[in-house]
């Protein structure tokens, strides 16, 4: 049918088909900055553009609907600021407000965001917060915690309004590293004594972002400054910058049958039918391509954990797993032929509840027998890892204790719930090697996992990253790339394949569950003397990150407590662990990486303690908590993949992080003071103060490796090419500032390119917390051979100039400024030193590269508090606010870092309090999509607040640390202490629902 419509001011006519939506109509119109969150339903709102003036989802509308109506996309509302010689109006205010406050993280809610802030400010030009927080609140975000971007919104109205807003650098709150600490005062960082405080604008309109620095911290150009996002603006106008924005001729549409049945075996399948349809391409079952175990974890070799699964098998594992592939010409006939393959199943007992899977007689899910076992793992007894591990004498520990206190926790199964799905396109490009363009973490680990199992040679194989939607760990996770490669194979064929939300929530990865047994030795002045935890750790159907991902649960949340006095110097830790497999979809990679779920039961556990010993829970987690200079206790007990070695930790704020938060929330005000717990007028509801301690790591030593090479252009810029993958993490740009940073040169005269495996530098990949530490060392090594020969010819030239003055060594040079400067002042501009390099004298491509592996795994270590307000008639748990003060080392990027710490909060508020994957008696998932399965929205949020408390790891040359996983750990604990405190609901697994919590209340 043909229809009429305006976009973005241009009268339109297109042929549209009866059931077609109005979000593929404007994408097959090459509308890419309207994106699709696959939700189907209208949840996400990421598909949203302007309907006559007002926010609508676009995929829960036809595209015949639009019929007469005027339609906006982020296409039409603003153009980038410098195309040449032609003039352009620049970026709307709203865009700009975005870029420049840091609201950008992935990009890929933000061209809806910006609509619906352009339709609210079009209505209302002085809306309040919530009424910002209200009109965005269609629009899911999972990576900012919607606090820069509500700044943003508020910012771009003052402007329009014709009001004058400090700029953004302005904000930065720099205070001095406190060598005492004199007290403090709420809703305030505590300044230097002596000091004054520093002046703190307190507008709306700003992100406020406090770091307390170190006196002997040098004066950095480009580093520690809160630098706009390199891919900032091509992401605020909806640029085709994804996986699946992209067009090519003959694209077919793949699908995959997913398995409803928990655990069997496939009796008998018929794709006949499938095949004959009319548009099908292909279909493939486990017949038609060859049989190789891989793991689809994205590690390096050997992969650390068992090879057991294969890209299609006669044996179904989960309900979800996989059973056939199918492309076809649309859309809508490959999911017609997904109803006509018939499949006979015969059913198997299957595991639900992991502890189950260790029982004598238990159905084994691996039986297959080229099956790879990897170090602990022993199918027959569906254990897909063990571990043991036991440093110092535990059981004297035990011995030496005053009392023993032992409690079992649990954590759920909970969704990365990344707005972008998994998106995948391959094709044979034209020397027949295979593309793949995915939307991955990893693209160096895809290409080489991959190889055997296309049966293709590494070098026939290129992966490209464009941007990615939000990863979080699930995209660490070789998921989908076979299938789309499988049927181009077959087809010969592009392919596109893209999950729909229910397929993220029921067919990839999530957060291991697990079952937490602690037991801890304690002296009555609060000293402990040993600490034993027991994981059960549930890897569902397939053992992809079992190991490394519950090895870290152990080794980060058992290493912060060691002990005092003797047992700091000879800690007593256990911790044993058994990863076992049932029958539900496979737990993977999730930002924390299992550390989150060690801190539930680590500090849900010293909060009981401290408590029923009647000590301050500060003052008893500090005497015990790890200090500078001292072992970390599992370095020379376990190692992801790698051989254990010593490692000292060199920096730890922790004692600072808690001073500067307490000083924040109030704590000395609130905790104790009966008063405060009370809400006057209001006899239902009582407030609650608490707080948790983290620490996380930085990299794997000995094993993560980034690399990165940069060549100078003949105008003095710079091309910088990294393996490294920014998932919406802002890395690019971290990277890019370390390497202007060694330069001398301003940001924007460094290009980014990440990451193609045929271009660019191997790097492992985001994971881990490692880009900024490893990726930036070896950005740095890189800058510096190329610094190096900048020098070098700088010299050559200036003594060339000669004019009487002495000769020049290349040593004293020094680089600022975008030039070359010598001791006594001449200087030699970039631009000059790259025409020279390039056109005029003993020519040379100035170039450098470089690669780093790290011997140590700095860990960065926070102090999260959480102020809370329990319903004891409904247990419905608001939290009011949470502070959390870091110390991630020197802080590279202000307001990317501070991002990654709301954004990281918030997605642990969802554990905290409402995420969960659930599924019934026959393994059927009860999640399927966001109407089910909560995330928060921008007007449910509490109040955020960040605080960097900066050290310099000496490991790194800037002095950086991890920030990217920690903001996940200390929230959900900190939270439950501080319901305990409001009202004596003490609850051992999380999430925290009002059922859960007027259960236990009901009891008291
Ligand atoms: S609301 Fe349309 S894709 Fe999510
Ligand atoms: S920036 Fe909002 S989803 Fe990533």
């Amino acid at each position: 049918m043909q229809i009429k419509l305006w976009v973005n001011g241009v009268e339109q006519e297109w042929h549209v088909t009866p059931n077609e939506t109005l979000l593929a109509a404007l994408r097959r119109h090459g509308y890419y900055g309207v994106k699709d969150g696959g939700c189907q339903h209208g949840e996400c709102g990421a598909c949203a553009v302007l309907l006559d003036g007002v926010p609508t989802n676009t995929c829960v509308m036809l595209a015949a609907q639009a019929d007469g109506h005027r339609i906006e996309t982020i296409e039409g509302m603003g153009k980038h600021p410098d195309l040449g010689w032609r003039k352009t109006e620049g970026l709307h205010p709203i865009q700009q407000a975005l870029v420049e406050s840091g609201a950008i993280q992935c990009g890929y809610c933000t061209p809806a965001i910006a609509l619906a802030a352009k339709s609210l400010l079009d209505r209302n030009p002085k809306p309040t917060e919530d009424e910002v927080r209200e009109a965005i609140s269609g629009v899911l975000c999972r990576c900012t915690g919607y606090l820069k971007p509500v700044q943003a919104i508020l910012r771009a109205a003052a402007i329009m309004r014709g009001e004058q807003v400090p700029p953004i650098e302005g904000e930065v709150e720099t205070l001095a590293f406190p060598t005492d600490w004199p007290g403090s005062g709420e809703d305030t960082p505590i300044a230097k004594s002596g000091s004054t405080p520093s002046p703190m604008v307190r507008t709306q309109v700003m992100p406020r972002i406090w770091t307390v620095m170190r006196p002997e911290r040098q004066a950095m150009q480009r580093v520690g400054k809160p630098e706009i996002k390199v891919d900032a603006v091509k992401l605020v106008q909806g640029k085709p910058a994804f996986a699946a924005d992209i067009e090519m001729r003959g694209m077919l549409i793949a699908k995959v049958l997913h398995s409803p049945v928990a655990h069997a075996r496939i009796k008998r399948i018929d794709v006949s039918k499938a095949r004959a349809l009319p548009g099908v391409a292909a279909v493939l079952t486990y017949k038609d391509i060859p049989r190789v175990p891989y793991s689809t974890a994205g590690q390096s070799d050997p992969i650390p954990g068992p090879l057991d699964t294969f890209s299609l098998d006669e044996k179904v594992r989960f309900v979800g797993d996989r059973v056939a592939f199918v492309a076809a010409e649309t859309e809508e006939i490959a999911e017609q032929a997904l109803k006509l393959i018939e499949v006979e199943y015969e059913p198997l007992p299957a595991i639900l509840d992991p502890a189950d899977a260790l029982k004598e007689g238990a159905p084994i899910i691996h039986d297959e027998p080229d099956y790879v076992n990897f170090a602990e793992s022993d199918p027959k007894r569906n254990l897909a890892a063990q571990i043991r591990i036991d440093i110092g004498d535990v059981e004297k520990g035990f011995q030496e204790a005053d009392r023993i206190y032992e409690a079992e926790y649990e954590v759920p199964k909970v969704q990365q719930s990344h707005i972008e799905p998994h998106v995948v396109v391959t094709y044979w490009d034209e020397d027949d090697r295979l593309v793949i363009r995915t939307s991955t973490q990893v693209p160096f680990h895809v290409r080489r996992i991959l190889a055997p199992v296309l049966g293709l040679p590494v070098k026939r194989i290129r992966v490209i990253k464009p941007r990615i939607g939000g990863g979080f760990g699930g995209k660490q996770e070789v998921l989908i790339e076979d299938v789309a490669a499988h049927l181009t194979i077959a087809t010969g064929r592009p392919v596109m394949y893209v999950y729909t939300r229910e397929e993220e929530f029921t067919a990839a990865r999530s957060r291991h569950p697990m079952r937490i047994r602690m037991k801890t030795g304690v002296k009555l002045d609060g000293t402990i003397t040993a600490n034993a935890m027991y994981v059960l750790s549930d890897t569902g159907a397939y053992g992809c990150h079992g190991l490394t991902v519950t090895g870290n649960t152990g080794h980060k949340a058992m290493a912060l407590y060691v002990g005092d006095g003797e047992y700091r110097k000879a800690p007593n830790i256990r911790f044993y662990a058994d990863v076992v497999y049932t029958n539900k979809p496979p737990s993977g990679a999730f930002r924390g990486y299992g550390v989150p779920q060690g801190f539930w039961a680590v500090e849900r556990h010293m909060e009981r303690i401290a408590r029923d010993l009647g000590l301050d829970p500060i003052a008893f987690r500090l005497k015990n908590a790890i200090r500078a200079g001292e072992l970390h206790p599992f370095s020379t007990a376990w190692s992801e993949g790698r051989e254990p070695r010593p490692e000292i930790i060199h920096t730890v704020g922790l004692e600072e992080c808690v001073a500067q938060g307490k000083a924040v929330i109030g704590w000395d005000q609130k905790f104790g003071n009966p008063e405060w717990h009370q809400v006057p007028g209001k006899p239902h509801l009582r407030r609650g103060i608490g707080v948790a301690m983290v620490m996380q790591g930085t990299a794997i030593p000995y094993l993560d490796m980034g690399g990165a090479s940069i060549k100078m252009n003949d105008d003095g810029s710079f091309n910088l090419m990294v393996g490294a993958t920014d998932l919406g993490t802002g890395s690019d740009t971290v990277l890019a500032q370390m390497a202007a940073e060694v330069l001398g040169v301003p940001l924007e005269d460094i290009i980014v390119y990440s990451s193609d495996t045929d271009f660019t530098p191997f790097d492992k990949g985001a994971y881990a917390s490692s880009t900024t530490y490893i990726s930036g060392a070896a950005v740095v090594k890189a800058a510096q051979q190329a610094a190096e020969r900048i020098r070098i010819r700088a010299a050559k030239m200036l003594n060339e100039q000669g004019n009487g003055h002495g000769t020049v060594k290349p040593e004293e040079i020094r680089l600022a400024d975008r030039k070359a400067i010598a001791p006594d002042g001449r200087f030699v501009t970039m631009e000059e030193i790259a025409l020279n390099s390039l056109h005029h004298a003993d020519q040379e491509q100035i170039m450098g590269i470089g690669s780093y592996v790290s011997p140590v795994a700095p860990p960065p270590f926070a102090a999260q508090f959480a102020e809370v307000t329990v319903d004891i008639e409904t247990g419905q748990v608001t939290v009011d606010r949470l502070v959390m003060a870091v110390d991630s080392g020197v802080i590279v990027n202000p307001i990317t870092a501070s991002g990654q710490i709301e954004g990281g909060m918030t997605q642990a508020l969802g554990y905290a309090v409402c995420e969960e994957l659930k599924y019934d008696e026959q393994g059927r998932p009860r999640e399927k999509d966001w109407l089910n399965y909560h995330i928060f929205r921008a007007n449910e949020m509490p109040k955020l607040e960040t605080i960097f408390v900066e050290t310099f790891e000496p490991s790194h040359p800037f002095g950086v640390k991890a920030v990217a996983e920690i903001p996940m750990d200390g929230v959900a604990p900190a939270v439950a202490n501080a319901v305990l405190d409001a009202c004596g609901a003490d609850i051992l697994d999380n999430p925290l629902t009002p059922e859960k919590v007027w259960r236990v209340l009901k009891q008291k």
